[in-house]
């Protein structure tokens, strides 16, 4: 067990508050489909559209079967588009770091859900230079966010599609337009890095951008030598030319958009091996300093724990990036969780990994349930204190959370399970509720039940979407109790249920 004497949530609480390889490819041929030659790195690019005239000028063609726009969630109606399914992306980019300018082009993998003359995707701006679809030129049109590519066949329910779409421009240009806010692309001057929840994702790649549609990832990313290139899953090969480095990264377990980074800048790389040789590979920029690397020294020991928990840890690797910049956040990006120089408290730390299994395995159907991920990682650093620095510690943190949830309860408008669009990443509705909930349930059913419940939870939903719902049933089943009042007190209703085995009685507070 380990010495802590002071409790690091409510700083956490402070600052989370502020939140709201495939083939290979020549990049010449990339720029080669512009009409405009590349930019010089030290000119401002030009973001004219660059639409090719001959096509585009002629009227859209008959559209009697358009894809739905939206995928049906309650928050976000525009998110995401229907009528298919994405299997894998494979990005193909050449990156002017200095310039924070890139060639793209992302070759999507889908199948049709439903008989379609067009289908929308998500993509922020950035210039198109062609879409192919099985290799033929077809029409596209923009409104907003929204991508819809006119289909040169009708396709029926079951059919496989390759869309790919070749792009350029500087990502993310005028972010705050960005439903959400969200940031996606980060330019950083000596580096780039990419966090984006719930949006972002869009600002660098056409995507159907809604955690729903979990799809697998390749990355061919192109850089002068000088850069490092990291991104999600296992570095394939990286090859040599002329002064550039391309890196092919490939992502093998199926994930959601928001959980794509990349990573560009001077890194120094440390590998390590974690349980069962698990591969740990993390990016720390050049800049950061000894004393931040050091946060991440309990890494392998966090993931070891973990698996006992919760179960195999469901990707192919582990690490991080911490980018040498200062953010003001930490996101669970799968296999590679970003970080800046400025936060890498304890709990952000076991918080991303325990994301692993909670949001990133097990995804999201609804970003309604996002309790399900920021609950889950936030309980998750309470376990994890609790194996470190004893019950006692961490009872202390429960107890202590409790009480300033207590006092301001009365003034929260929206519950843990139903928060609204705008608390989506409220710390004590989501986060700090959330994560009560699950230490309640625990008291509530013993522990036996409880960490059975998140074993079949995590092993019946890896690879795809949970709703609220499907855990309740785990949980009521496990423990063969019925639970929906237990649940609806703590999920969906205002006022803060008490803790009574641990003697926390909410008036007491008030
Ligand atoms: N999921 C992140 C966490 O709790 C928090 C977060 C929400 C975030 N939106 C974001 C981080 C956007 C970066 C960018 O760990
Ligand atoms: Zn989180």
């Amino acid at each position: 067990m380990r010495a802590k004497t002071k409790l690091a949530l409510l700083t956490t609480l402070t600052l989370l508050t502020g939140l709201a390889c495939n083939t290979v490819t020549n990049m010449m041929a990339l720029r080669d489909q512009a009409d405009q030659p590349a930019p010089q790195t030290t000119a401002t690019p030009s973001r004219e559209t660059g639409r090719t005239p001959s096509l585009e000028d002629q009227p859209l063609p008959p559209n009697p079967n358009p894809g739905p726009v939206g995928l049906g969630d309650v928050y976000f109606e525009e998110l995401g588009n229907g009528g298919y399914d994405v299997q894998h992306y494979h990005i193909v980019l050449e990156v002017d770091l200095p310039a924070n300018y890139v060639y793209g082009r992302t070759d999507i993998d889908l199948v049709a859900t439903q008989t379609l003359t067009s289908l929308n995707l998500e993509l922020f701006e950035l210039q198109i230079d062609q879409v192919l679809v099985n290799g033929q030129a077809a029409r596209h049109s923009r409104l907003g966010i929204e991508l819809t590519v006119y289909l040169p066949q009708t396709a029926h329910a079951g059919d496989a599609l390759q869309i790919s779409i070749a792009y350029r421009g500087v990502p993310g240009e005028s972010r705050e337009a960005l439903p959400q806010h969200s940031q996606g692309w980060i330019h950083y001057g000596h580096g780039i890095a990419v966090a984006g929840e719930p949006t972002g994702a869009s600002t660098w790649y056409p995507v159907n951008e809604h955690p729903a549609d979990m799809a697998t990832y390749s990355f061919s990313i192109t850089v002068d030598t000088r850069y490092t290139v990291a991104a999600n899953g296992l570095l394939q090969e990286t090859e040599r030319t002329n002064g550039r480095t391309t890196y092919h990264w490939a992502l093998n377990q199926p994930i959601a958009p928001y959980l794509v980074t990349l990573a560009v800048g001077e890194f120094d790389i440390v590998e390590s091996r974690g349980p069962g040789g698990l591969l740990i590979r993390d990016y720390f920029g050049r800049g950061v300093p000894a004393e931040v690397r050091a946060d991440f020294d309990d890494t392998a020991e966090v993931l070891a724990y973990f698996e006992t928990l919760f179960g195999p840890y469901p990707f192919d690797a582990y690490g991080v990036v911490v980018h040498d910049t200062s953010l003001n956040f930490a996101l669970e990006t799968a296999t590679l969780s970003v970080f800046g120089r400025t936060f890498t408290d304890e709990f952000a730390v076991v918080h991303e990994i325990a994301h692993h299994w909670f949001g990133n395995s097990v995804g999201l159907e609804q970003w309604q349930d996002i309790w399900l991920n920021e609950g889950f990682a936030t309980y998750s650093s309470d376990l994890w204190n609790e194996y470190a620095y004893g019950r006692e510690f961490m009872e202390q943190g429960i107890s202590e959370l409790y009480q300033s949830l207590a006092g301001i309860a009365p003034f929260l408008e929206t519950t843990t399970g139903d928060p609204g669009p705008q608390a989506l990443f409220d710390f004590a509705t989501v986060y700090a509720r959330g994560g009560l909930a699950l230490h309640a349930l625990r008291l509530e059913i013993g522990d036996e039940a409880f960490f059975n419940t998140l074993q079949v939870y995590t092993a019946n939903f890896a690879g795809r979407t949970a709703r609220t719902a499907d855990f309740i049933e785990i949980a009521e089943e496990v423990s063969g109790r019925d639970l929906g009042d237990f649940f609806d007190a703590w999920l969906f209703q205002l006022e803060l249920p008490d803790i009574p085995q641990m003697g926390l009685y909410a008036e007491d507070y008030q």
